[in-house]
């Protein structure tokens, strides 16, 4: 017990010494001393023609169809059942919340991690949520790579 006290009290005054040592631009506080910038936000151009295309081309439909064109491993993302209303960031929180198991089902049939923009990302999550759009999803919208990794077999 008396171990743990005196640890306890060392720890705390390492951890004051070091925000000391490691923050010399911030005041006692913790406040930064230099002048706020204003950032803009700027919404991408959600393009949900270019995230047909880049949803066929980056592997995506190896793994999720869309239209009952894709494969089978994860599951089906048609917008024809979803809400009136949608909020696209919560698209890119289930993929968050999926990710262990995505990027570790994309190593295994892909070989590595699939990448993208912000701009593409934009854009799949239009697509992900235009259902007239997905209705031009067919089998010619993959890649023709990727048209041969669903005739091989993967994704089913
Ligand atoms: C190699 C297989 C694979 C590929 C390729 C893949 N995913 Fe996934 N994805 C999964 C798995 C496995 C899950 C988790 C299980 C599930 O939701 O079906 C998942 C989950 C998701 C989810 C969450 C679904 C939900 O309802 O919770 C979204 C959205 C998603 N993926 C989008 C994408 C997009 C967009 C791409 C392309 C950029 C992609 N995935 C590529 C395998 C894959």
């Amino acid at each position: 017990m008396k171990y743990l006290f005196t640890s306890s009290i060392v720890i705390s005054f390492m951890l004051s010494a070091g925000l000391a040592v490691s923050n010399p631009e911030h005041d006692e506080e913790g406040i930064a001393d230099h002048e706020a910038v204003s950032i803009q936000l700027i919404m991408p151009k959600m393009d949900a023609e270019l995230g047909r295309e880049l949803f066929g081309s980056k592997g995506c439909a190896t793994c999720h169809s869309v239209n009952g064109v894709g494969g089978e491993d994860a599951s089906a993302l048609d917008a024809h059942d979803m809400e009136p209303y949608m909020n696209p960031f919560d698209l890119a929180a289930k993929m968050w919340r999926m990710a262990p198991f995505m990027i570790e089902a994309q190593e295994e049939e892909l070989g590595e991690q699939i990448q993208f923009t912000g701009d593409e990302l934009s854009s799949i999550i239009a697509f992900l949520h235009d259902d007239l759009e997905q209705h031009e999803f067919t089998l010619e919208s993959l890649s023709p790579e990727m048209q041969e990794m669903l005739k091989a077999g993967h994704g089913d």
